[in-house]
């Protein structure tokens, strides 16, 4: 289906402050490289295939009935995953899942935003959150990373004692950066979030925090995870997705960690059936081959890496490209193209896709396999010369 936007006619009743937006969304477009939306770029292995296959036949007999809202099953498995991978022991009613963590944000948006609230975020991040609180009716108000686009803590503390929000949202690690949260930073910010104020609430309430950590299986070995921290803040939720490293974007599952509280607070908001029992079983089919889903993290972490030295020896107009350190499959790369749009263009040209995000100056360009990121360093070599 064509993507182009015609204009809502003005005898639709569209909200008012909708009139003139735009849908959100990089390009979907047919071009052989494909690096612009942080996706796993490798397949699922034909056994993983046939697990989720066999799955979903197993329940196509029971369509008729509305799945289990609930999803225990598949909170069970991101209980066992938790364990695994960030060896944090969780019971089912800590965690909950919906289609992507993008419905995941928009429910904590929500149950905790509102007329009258505000949410609170670090730019430069991701772009969606913005796009949650419009559709909520929140106010998104903004504290400034460093110029290394590492947390500014201070100033995130004095946005929360100005904004008094309800909602304290960091990407770790960042998007569209990489830059992760330093676990003292965010051990900080919980014990201010801990007795801060919130314009709008009772008395009573303090903030929630919420981590977003879309790419934290792309951390460095060792890190601990924001849910390392659960148990002892009833106000920190935990975002994660099987979209990235998990291999598994087009299957649209993300969960939260969380107090009781707040995973009851989602329960009261979510639709009545949002995960189809198709999404449940290929997802309980996925976590059946954690290892193999994951197999490829460690390679793109190695990519980046020799990505990130290569892009550093480029140079633009005579200055060697900076690259923003990243602890994702993405790399932020630039920082003084005066014309990002026309390299993007010329790289597009040559059948390579990347992404036009984050600060002036700056591309972002995601980890694909070898051969496409050979394509992507071909190409860019071309464009480098022909805009000199
Ligand atoms: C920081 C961040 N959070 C959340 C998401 C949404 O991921 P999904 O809805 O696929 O889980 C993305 C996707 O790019 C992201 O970059």
């Amino acid at each position: 289906m064509s993507e182009a936007e015609g204009a809502i006619p003005a005898r639709l009743p569209l909200r008012s402050d909708l009139i003139g937006e735009k849908p959100y969304g990089a390009p979907q477009l047919d071009v052989p490289v494909c690096l612009n939306v942080n996706e796993n770029p490798y397949e699922p292995d034909p056994d993983v295939v046939q697990s989720i296959a066999a799955r979903v036949a197993q329940i196509a007999h029971t369509l008729n009935r509305y799945p289990d809202r609930e999803h225990v099953a598949l909170r069970r498995a991101f209980s066992r995953y938790l364990a695994s991978e960030s060896a944090v022991a969780l019971p089912v009613d800590q965690l909950w899942g919906a289609n992507g963590s993008n419905e995941i944000m928009l429910q904590l948006f929500q149950a905790f935003g509102g007329p009258g609230r505000t949410a609170l975020g670090c730019d430069p991040t991701y772009s969606m959150y913005p796009e949650y609180a419009r559709d909520t009716f929140t106010t998104w108000k903004l504290a400034h990373r460093r110029p290394d686009f590492t947390l500014d803590v201070k100033a995130t503390i004095m946005a929360i004692e100005k904004y008094q929000p309800s909602m304290v949202l960091i990407t770790s690690p960042n998007n569209p950066t990489g830059t992760t949260l330093a676990m003292e930073d965010l051990e900080t910010l919980l014990a201010v979030c801990d007795t801060a104020p919130v314009a709008g609430a009772g008395a009573d309430a303090h903030p929630v925090l919420i981590v977003d950590e879309a790419y934290v299986e792309f951390r460095d070995p060792g890190t601990p995870s924001a849910v390392s921290l659960l148990a002892g803040h009833d106000n920190l939720a935990v975002s994660r997705t099987m979209s990235k490293a998990f291999a598994f974007a087009g299957a649209r599952v993300g969960y939260v960690a969380a107090s009781r509280g707040i995973i009851d607070s989602l329960r009261i908001v979510r639709m009545p059936y949002h995960l189809s029992a198709i999404t449940q079983a290929a997802a309980l089919a996925a976590f059946e081959h954690t290892d193999d889903q994951l197999r490829q993290v460690a390679h793109l972490r190695e990519t980046r890496e020799r990505t990130a030295r290569w892009l550093a020896r480029q140079t633009y107009r005579g200055t060697p490209l900076q690259v923003a350190p990243s602890a994702s499959n993405f790399l932020l790369f630039g920082g003084s193209f005066d014309d990002r749009n026309r390299i993007f263009d010329e790289l597009l040209a040559r059948g390579v896709l990347i992404r036009v995000v984050g600060p002036e100056g700056w591309l972002r360009v995601c980890m694909g396999t070898d051969e496409e990121m050979e394509r992507f360093r071909e190409a860019l070599v071309q464009v480098l010369r022909v805009v000199e």
